[in-house]
């Protein structure tokens, strides 16, 4: 019986991939009194469904949605969290509800040998997956420009940093805009070309595709998204966002042990497991 347990709360939660992925990583390193479970817990019983685990000593939880935002209410979010407007992990023996999305987004560009700093980056979205990315890299040292389809949500994802976090700087641009700026990656953290809309990008037709430069996707489903064509078709290079899923789990599972994680492997069991989902 194992006596470290830790997992994920969210509703409904059949579908994450984060058990698969931890209790990989546990078995791989003979770590056999740690376990990772699913737990379903509906938005009216928060409160009380974040104290069973705490009570039954977990060491530990990931959250995900809807309460990512509800539960910052229960524990003591730190900067990240606060910044994001999200919490995905928290660690019961502090009672800190941290957000690992940033670290592992920008941990994924770090392996694939990406500058940063003073790097132009252009994020597309301004929804919570945004709010890391910009979060992430500024704190790296990028200059970041953001392109939004409602400007408000734009807005908002600036002044919030600001508030939050202290963060300056973030330009607010239109997409023809973005074309000539001198970007060196281009983000995508929109719900655009997310399965079952494949076909889709958020680079639209009629505006001119940078050459030569990277984008990183934060879709993982397809493995290979429209924008991820667009730049290949224009000399560039193109990471999906399975590395970022991995890492933002990565952190969390040391948060929790003490213990490196086998990122590699982590990794590889997402993508077999998408790959035997995969429908497009
Ligand atoms: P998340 O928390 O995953 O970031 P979200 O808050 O729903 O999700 O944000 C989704 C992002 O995708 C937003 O930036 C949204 O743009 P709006 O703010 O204008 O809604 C963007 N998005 C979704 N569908 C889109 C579409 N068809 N065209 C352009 N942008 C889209």
């Amino acid at each position: 019986m194992p006596t470290n347990r830790v997992g994920v709360i969210g509703f409904p939660v059949e579908h994450s991939l984060s058990p698969l992925m931890h209790n990989a990583a546990f078995k791989a390193l003979n770590m056999r009194d740690w376990r990772y479970d699913a737990m379903s817990i509906p938005p009216d019983i928060l409160r009380l469904g974040l104290r069973e685990p705490r009570d039954h000593g977990y060491i530990g939880i990931n959250v995900t949605v809807p309460h990512k935002e509800a539960i910052m209410e229960y524990v003591r979010p730190d900067e990240k969290a606060r910044a994001i407007g999200a919490v995905n992990t928290v660690d019961f023996r502090s009672n800190l509800g941290t957000n690992t999305d940033a670290d592992g987004f920008i941990n994924d560009l770090r392996a694939h040998d990406l500058p940063i700093a003073g790097e132009r980056v252009l994020v597309l979205g301004a929804g919570g997956a945004a709010r890391a990315a910009v979060y992430g890299l500024s704190r790296a040292g990028a200059e970041v420009a953001i392109v939004n389809r409602t400007m408000s949500r734009a807005n908002a994802l600036v002044d919030h940093l600001r508030a939050s976090a202290g963060i300056d700087g973030i330009s607010i641009i239109s997409l023809d805009e973005a074309a000539g700026w001198g970007m060196s990656l281009i983000v995508n953290c929109t719900s655009v070309g997310l399965h079952p809309n494949v076909h889709q990008s958020p680079w639209y037709d009629g505006v001119p595709f940078p050459v030569g430069i990277t984008v990183y996707d934060m879709v993982y489903r397809p493995a290979n998204t429209a924008l991820m064509r667009q730049c290949v078709a224009h000399d560039g290079f193109a990471i999906g966002g399975l590395g970022m899923l991995a890492r933002q789990g990565a952190i969390a599972f040391e948060l929790w042990t003490g213990v490196e994680p086998p990122i590699d492997l982590m990794q590889s069991v997402l993508q077999d497991a998408l790959e035997k989902t995969k429908e497009d």
